[in-house]
This record gives structure tokens, C-alpha cells and sequence, in this order.
């Protein structure tokens, strides 16, 4: 046979197969038949490479890894939809939409499971898929073919298609299924890397990876919900006959679609679904509700930032009953105190959950929380899971109220608690606990990320007094760590070049990393953007630093009582004397704005505000908070705040977003 016609052939037969296999779930065919067929096309087209295709079976992992996605503009926005958690402002929209449309017009609905994961666009040209995005803002989002193309039950070409769908836009939900969350979560911390905490943040990670290989090992999947044909947009009778117009052209359709005539309808298929829930291999949190006509739904609209002809319901976050083992007592890195219960293991959501946090004593004493208590534990869409209530029928009769510890648990430092009486704190900076979580920050993967630095070789060194603050780590020799139980002279070798590396991280890494309260990353980034040098941070004045647009008044204290205290001062200068870097970058886009101050109000339509004042830092301007007489320009957006009228009032010259934006082109 001709080779052309044979590739061909195979390809066709492999989408089929992969068609039956990832979206219908019915495999026709053995893997190592499958495998066999995907061999010998991968051989001729290796022999041909002029015959390749992007829509070919070999071609899904492909291409360099991305440095920076593109930012897409949406041909049509997505939107988002309005929530609710109850039943009755369910039957308010159903009120709603009866009271907008035309009296006596019937109408139906359809119901939807509501997959937890993120929305993407999938745009398809010719049959042949050419672009898929991030939902992003819903104006714009990123361009992630590359990371979607992984995904194996989306067609790289569509089925059964034909010239009336040569423009069709897709949207759906990618999300990881509970068997590779799980099997991701185990290799994660088997690595010792840090784990995700849902399927859909790990879903939402996955996306962003740079590397498509990585994406590909990810086994995420995706549901497809809705479908734009930009040709013919109103070719497509109903919502649901678009449901089943995805499944022709063999996209992943999740089969519950439900129609439903009245309310009551759709309230038992949410609370059919709240219930069964748990026996699906994916993660859903709720059901989303959809008028079924296009004509209805385009007279019913939307408002700014949602649809009118549609709707959420929210499941409530999943309860759990397990037993309280044990309260311990955590030491942050700042000498924060916080309980944790220690529980008798239970699966929530995909995940087994062994501690949840108590968050201050004054939690433990106004729920009456006891060790050994029943208790039901809850695990939303949050990252920690929470103990809701004390199952107290079921205490023991001889149980003790609990008492709060005097003492910090590391150091038995008599404890401080606030004047709230809400948190409680350990005042002994040099506590070992609070020694290690600051060198444990410092190394971490946001801060100087340095390798071969895992909290238990931090543990390991401060116990060993190696080191008692982050300037320690470097003065540390290969001997001295080599000689230390568990370690050794590989791990010595990989934590010198990884200290070695680290001292040339950027400024807004080394000013996070020094765990300055309140500082997190985005203050950070704004400090090192503003001064550039370590030096001028350090001298800044405290009003100063409030006037700075993003930090405010509690940051800038802090930063302020930081830089004050001789021990800090000294661990700096030990910092600069290793060579760690102190300069931030020296690229200035221009000097536009020398010396001139902004201040921001309002919301900008083609930038953030955030974005906006990078622009003025970057041409020499600064952007403050407040406005006064020493204030040049106010840029102001929509619904601008009263810093308008100040400005007015003061006379400042008043410019909008396309003013700023012809000075900034000039
Ligand atoms: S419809 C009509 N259907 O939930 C366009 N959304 O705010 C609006 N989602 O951003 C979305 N499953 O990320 C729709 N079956 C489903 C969905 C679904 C999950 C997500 C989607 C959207 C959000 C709703």
C-alpha cells in the first residue's frame, strides 16, 4: 500500500480507538494491539516526516515547553454564573425567569452536573482542534493547547464532522478524576514535594505547567458543556440537542444531562445528585441550571458579570464524623500558637484527612472542644480542613473541659496570649521551633527555593546548632553537614551548590524570604520593583513606605520594626558579606515619569491596577495610596472612590485609562 494512504488508514483507525476507548469508555481493541498500530505509524511517519500532521495520534505531547502563555481574547466572553446554596433562591430564579418572559410562556430546563475543575475554551478549525484557553478573566485568557492537546479525550480532530461545523468553539471543564489525584498526591510525597489539596487545585496546577510532558502524566479529563458555532449560531434547535451535537462530533459529554419541566424536577435532581455524589470517580459541587431555548435565553440576557438564564447550586461542603485523638499545639515561624486536633483518619474528597486546624484557644473554649470528643469535620473547597461541631451526646461521661497550655510546647517559654484573647503566641524569638520555621521559609520553593534544604535536614542542622538563623546556612561547610546522621556526602554535596545557587536569587525572593510579617509575596514583589536595592529598602522611612501603593499602613510598620532591630541588621550584613544578592533588576523601562506620583482609583478595563502602577514604577514614577498636594497625576477608572473628589478639590490634573495609556506610548 502506499505509505501516504497507510498513514492514514492508521490514524483514522487510532482516533476511532481513541474515541471508543476515552469517551466512550468501551475499548474495542487490546492496548497491545493499540500499541502496535501507534508503532508503526510513529515508524512511517518518523521515515516521512513530511506526511506528519498536528492532528496525528503521535503528535499530543509536542513542542518546546511554553515560557510565557499568550494572552487570548474570548470571541465571545465567558461568564461566569450566579450561586446559591438553598432551595428557596432556587425557586426565587425559577420566579424570576417566569416573571421575564412573557405570561403563559412555557419553558424548560435543563440540569447539569456541576464538574470541579476549571472552564476552558476549545476552539476547533476545519475539524481540526487549533486552540484551547484558560477561562482567565473572561475577557482574555491563556493559551494552553499545548497542555490540552494531553488530554486524551479531546479529538485533536473532530468525528463526524462536517463542513456546516468548520468554526465551532467548545467550552467545558478539565478536572483530574479521583485515581489520578490520588496516585499524583502519592508520588508527590513519596518526592517530598508538597501536596495538592484538592482534585481541582491540582487540576488547575496541572494546566499551568510549562512542560506538556508533565501535563500529559497528569490523567487529567475533561466534560465538554457548551457549544458556540460561530457560523451558524442559531442552527442548534436547544441546550440540550448542543449536548448531544458534542457527542456526534466526539466530544466528552457527561451523560447526567437531565431535562426537567418544573422546579420541583430540578430540585430532586440536585438533591438526587448531593446524595450520590460520593460514587462518582470525579469531583462535582453542585448542579448547574440552564434554560433550554436560545430564543429565551437571549431575551433573558445577562448582567455584567453572570447569566440570567442560568444558575448554580451549590452542594454544602462535605461533613465527616471522626473522633479528636489528641490537640497538639503548632509554633509558626512569627511565634504564633495554634491547636490542631490530631484525628482518627478519614477520606474526604479524594483525600485522607488526619488533622484539621482549631485556630485559636478561643475556638476551643467557646465550642467546648475535648480530646477524645466525636466531632464532624469539614472539607470545602478550602485548603484546611475544619472541625464544624462537637458531637457532645456522644462524650464519655468522664471527660475534662480542655485546658489551654501555659507553656510553649518547644522551648516552655511561659506563653503570651493577645488582648483579644483569641491568639496565643510564644514571645522567645530564639524558641527552636520558631528558629526552624524561619529557616524552612527562607528555603522554600517561593521564597529562596534552595535545594537540598527539606524541613527535615533544617530540623537536623538546628538541632545539631549548625545553624540559628538563615545567615548560618551560609557559613555551613560540606564537613559539618556530611558528618550529620541521614545525611551524608551527596546530600552535603547538594545543599552547598544548592546555598551556592541560591545567592543569586532576585530581590523580591530574598526580601520574602526574610519573613518579614505581613510581607507575602505580592509586597515583596512591589518593595523590590520600588527600590531596587536592599540598601534603600532597609532605610526607607515608615510614612513613606505606607504611602507606596499596594503596602499600607500594618506592612510598612513592619517592615519599618524589622529593619530596626539590631539582630535583623546583622543578619543582613552576614547575608551581603556571603554574597547573597542584594540588587534588584537594573532594566528601567524608561524615565518618563521621574519623580512624579500617581495615585490609582477605580477599575481599569485593559489592565489591573496593579499592572498600571508597574508601568509608572517603571518609567521612575511612584504610586501612592492617599492623595495630596504632592501628588501629580490621578489615574482614574470606573466608579472611581473619593480620591476623585480630593483630587478635584486639590486641583491635581485628572487623567483616564486612554490618556495614561497615549503618555505611556509617547
Ligand atoms: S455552564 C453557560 N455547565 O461552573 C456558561 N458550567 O459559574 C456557563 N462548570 O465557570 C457555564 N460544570 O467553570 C456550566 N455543566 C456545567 C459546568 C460548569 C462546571 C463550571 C464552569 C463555570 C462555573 C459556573
Amino acid at each position: 500500500m502506499e505509505i501516504k494512504k497507510e498513514i492514514e488508514i492508521l490514524r483514522k483507525e487510532l482516533q476511532q480507538h481513541d474515541y471508543v476507548y476515552y469517551v466512550l469508555a468501551q475499548p474495542k481493541i487490546s492496548d497491545f494491539e493499540y500499541d502496535k498500530k501507534l508503532k508503526r505509524l510513529e515508524k512511517l511517519e518518523q521515515s516521512h516526516p513530511e506526511y506528519i500532521t498536528p492532528d496525528s495520534p503521535t503528535q499530543r505531547v509536542s513542542g518546546e515547553p511554553t515560557k510565557e502563555f499568550a494572552n487570548i481574547r474570548h470571541r465571545v466572553p465567558m461568564l461566569s454564573l450566579a450561586n446559591t446554596y438553598s432551595e428557596q433562591e432556587l425557586r426565587d430564579f425559577d420566579k424570576r425567569i417566569k416573571g421575564l418572559l412573557e405570561p403563559e410562556e412555557t419553558y424548560e430546563y435543563v440540569t447539569e452536573l456541576k464538574i470541579d475543575g476549571l472552564a476552558v475554551s476549545l476552539v476547533f478549525e476545519n475539524g481540526i482542534f487549533v486552540r484551547g484557553t484558560t477561562r482567565g478573566d473572561g475577557i482574555t485568557g491563556d493559551d494552553i493547547t499545548n497542555n490540552l492537546r494531553t488530554i486524551k479525550s479531546i479529538p485533536l480532530r473532530l468525528i463526524q464532522y462536517d463542513d456546516a461545523f468548520h468554526d465551532v468553539e467548545v467550552r467545558g471543564e478539565v478536572y483530574m478524576p479521583h485515581g489520578s489525584f490520588i496516585r499524583l498526591n502519592k508520588k508527590r510525597e513519596e518526592d517530598g514535594e508538597p501536596l495538592f489539596a484538592n482534585p481541582r487545585n491540582s487540576a488547575a496546577g496541572s494546566l499551568k505547567m510549562q512542560d506538556a510532558r508533565l501535563v500529559a502524566e497528569r490523567g487529567l479529563d475533561i466534560f465538554c458543556y457548551q457549544l458556540i458555532d460561530h457560523t451558524y449560531p442559531v442552527k442548534i434547535p436547544n441546550h440540550f440537542e448542543a449536548l448531544e451535537q458534542l457527542k456526534r462530533l466526539g466530544l466528552p459529554v457527561n451523560s447526567s444531562a437531565c431535562k426537567c419541566q418544573t422546579i420541583e424536577e430540578v430540585l430532586s435532581y440536585c438533591h438526587e445528585w448531593e446524595t450520590k455524589r460520593d460514587t462518582l470517580p470525579y469531583e462535582i459541587d453542585g448542579v448547574v441550571i440552564k434554560v433550554n431555548d436560545p430564543s429565551q435565553q437571549i431575551r433573558l440576557g445577562s448582567t455584567a458579570k453572570s447569566l440570567r438564564w442560568a444558575i448554580s447550586f451549590k452542594f454544602k461542603a462535605r461533613q465527616v464524623k471522626t473522633k479528636i485523638e489528641k490537640i497538639t499545639w503548632q509554633v509558626g515561624r512569627t511565634g504564633a500558637v495554634t491547636p490542631v486536633a490530631e484525628l482518627a483518619p478519614v477520606h474526604i474528597a479524594g483525600t485522607v484527612v488526619s488533622r484539621a486546624t482549631l485556630h485559636n484557644p478561643e475556638e476551643i473554649e467557646r465550642k467546648d472542644i475535648r480530646e477524645g470528643d466525636a466531632v464532624l469535620v469539614e472539607k470545602g473547597g478550602d485548603i484546611i480542613p475544619k472541625v464544624v461541631q462537637v458531637l457532645e451526646k456522644e462524650r464519655d461521661s468522664p471527660s475534662k473541659r480542655y485546658q489551654i497550655p501555659k507553656n510553649c510546647p518547644i522551648c516552655q517559654t511561659v506563653l503570651k496570649r493577645s488582648e483579644d484573647e483569641a491568639a496565643l503566641r510564644c514571645p522567645n524569638y530564639n524558641c527552636k521551633a520558631q528558629i526552624v520555621r524561619r529557616i524552612e521559609h527562607f528555603s522554600s520553593r517561593g521564597a529562596m527555593d534552595i535545594e537540598g534544604l527539606g524541613s527535615a535536614a533544617v530540623e537536623m542542622l538546628v538541632n545539631n546548632n549548625l545553624i540559628r538563623d538563615i545567615s548560618d546556612l551560609y557559613q555551613l561547610k560540606k564537613g559539618q553537614i556530611s558528618e550529620l546522621e541521614g545525611l551524608g556526602e551527596k546530600s552535603a554535596e547538594n545543599l552547598i551548590s544548592g546555598l551556592e545557587k541560591s545567592k543569586k536569587q532576585t530581590l523580591d525572593r530574598l526580601i520574602f524570604a526574610l519573613g518579614i510579617p505581613y510581607v507575602g509575596v505580592t509586597a515583596a514583589r512591589i518593595l523590590a520593583e520600588y527600590f531596587r536595592d536592599m540598601d534603600l529598602l532597609v532605610s526607607a522611612d515608615q510614612t513613606f513606605l505606607e504611602q507606596l501603593f499596594g503596602i499600607g499602613e500594618k506592612i510598612a510598620e513592619s517592615i519599618s520594626d524589622f529593619f530596626t532591630g539590631d539582630e535583623n541588621r546583622k543578619i543582613l550584613e552576614k547575608l551581603r558579606d556571603a554574597g547573597v544578592n542584594f540588587k534588584g533588576s537594573e532594566e528601567k523601562a524608561g524615565d518618563l515619569f521621574n519623580g512624579k506620583s500617581f495615585v490609582l482609583t477605580g477599575t481599569l478595563q485593559g489592565m489591573t491596577r496593579d499592572e498600571a502602577s508597574k508601568m509608572i514604577i517603571n518609567q521612575g514614577g511612584k504610586v501612592t495610596s492617599s492623595v495630596s498636594k504632592a501628588t501629580n497625576f490621578v489615574l482614574a477608572g470606573e466608579n472611581p472612590g473619593s480620591k476623585l473628589d480630593e483630587a478635584k478639590n486639590l486641583g491635581i490634573i485628572i487623567i483616564d485609562e486612554r490618556e495614561f495609556m497615549k503618555m505611556v506610548a509617547k
